[in-house]
């Protein structure tokens, strides 16, 4: 039996950046998001990438059919942005419904990145299109020069891409993913429109202690890399701030164990299933428990130009902790589940 402590209860969230694979492992995974999440924007780095309208239909398709029976949830599909990238395609799919946003990785960024863009001026065509009719493109705000350190390739992107690109294309909205620094926050902060700014679970919780100290520890390790402590810290301002430019954005991106557990680890860390328990611990602990609805359900639909979902969530408090897997099983293989190295006191009810 559990004991409540305590409970809040906010509109169902949705989640603004996740990677849901897909073939046996999207049908391992989708329930964990499914059971909380009423929304998600979908990442489109699959091998093949999600390049067109067409892709990201039968992608969608593959997704509502692997779907738990009886689950309500809508996937907001995106579009991987190339140099190649029909500006045409890219208003269809808007018009159409389809695509929530387009997605720009920097060639060579991160997991499944190499098809990405090299020279943005090839991607400018597009970009305008998009400013145009007024749809957001998601980055990796990551640069990918060798001679660039990887703690800074961050900041070393805001200035020598993001900034500039703003400057010359001011009416794009752009959502600037998984934030790990605090010159990140500080650059979102400082923009007076079309720029917002999501946060992981795990960046609110790690630094980059947890990867290496101790061991080398690859269930911590996802891209941007977590940085060190003062970084984590801005964060946690930011996100229990209210602000509504910082919004969740899990980055759940589930690796089969083998593929972590090795000489060249991929980057990903899954946090679909105790993402609401760790937010509540995270927002507790920082006195902004009646903020996290803003963070986890109301500021992303806001930029996103959607509504916020009707449903709610209930969160209770509970003595003893939340029994999480360490591992969930998925016909691809076992995907270990992060451990933020707390308890999680906080369920989600029903
Ligand atoms: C993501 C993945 O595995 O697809 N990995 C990660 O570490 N976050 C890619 C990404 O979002 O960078
Ligand atoms: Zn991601």
């Amino acid at each position: 039996m559990t004991t409540p402590t305590a409970e809040i209860t906010l509109r169902r969230p949705d989640d603004w950046h996740l990677h849901l694979r897909d073939g046996e492992m999207l049908k391992g995974v989708i329930g964990d998001t499914s059971r909380h999440f009423a929304r998600a924007i979908i990442m489109p780095n699959l091998v093949p990438p999600v390049v067109t309208t067409s892709d990201a239909r039968a992608y969608r398709d593959r997704i509502l059919a692997a779907l738990p029976a009886g689950d309500r949830f809508e996937p907001l599909m995106t579009l991987y942005l190339t140099e190649h990238t029909s500006a045409d395609d890219v208003e269809e799919g808007k018009k159409s419904g389809l695509i929530t946003a387009v997605k720009l990785y920097p060639a060579g960024a991160t997991t499944n990145s190499h098809g990405g863009v090299r020279d943005i001026e090839k991607a400018m065509p597009v970009l305008e299109r998009m400013a145009k009719i007024g749809l957001p493109l998601c980055v990796h705000g990551e640069v990918t020069t060798p001679e660039v350190d990887i703690f800074d390739r961050e900041a070393v992107f805001i200035d020598t891409v993001l900034d500039p690109l703003r400057r010359r294309l001011p009416e794009l909205k752009v959502t600037m993913e998984h934030v790990t620094t605090s010159d990140g926050i500080d650059y979102i902060s400082s923009a007076e429109k079309n720029l917002a700014g999501s946060i992981t679970t795990h960046h609110l919780i790690i630094n980059r202690n947890a990867i290496l100290v101790g061991g080398i520890k690859p269930h911590y390790y996802c891209l941007p890399v977590a940085k060190r402590e003062s970084h984590r810290l801005a964060l946690r301002k930011a996100a229990t701030s209210g602000d509504a430019r910082f919004f969740l954005g899990t980055d759940s991106a589930p690796h089969v164990d083998p593929l972590k557990e090795c000489a060249c680890g991929c980057a990903g860390i899954y946090t679909s299933i105790n993402t609401m328990s760790c937010l509540a611990h995270v927002f507790e602990e920082e006195d902004s428990l009646d903020r996290l609805e803003a963070f986890a359900s109301l500021n992303g639909p806001a930029w996103y130009g959607l509504a916020p979902n009707e449903e709610r969530m209930t969160l209770v408090r509970q003595l003893e902790p939340v029994a999480y897997p360490a591992k969930i099983e998925t016909g691809a293989g076992p995907v270990t589940v992060f451990d933020p190295m707390f308890p999680l006191h906080w369920a989600v009810a029903g």
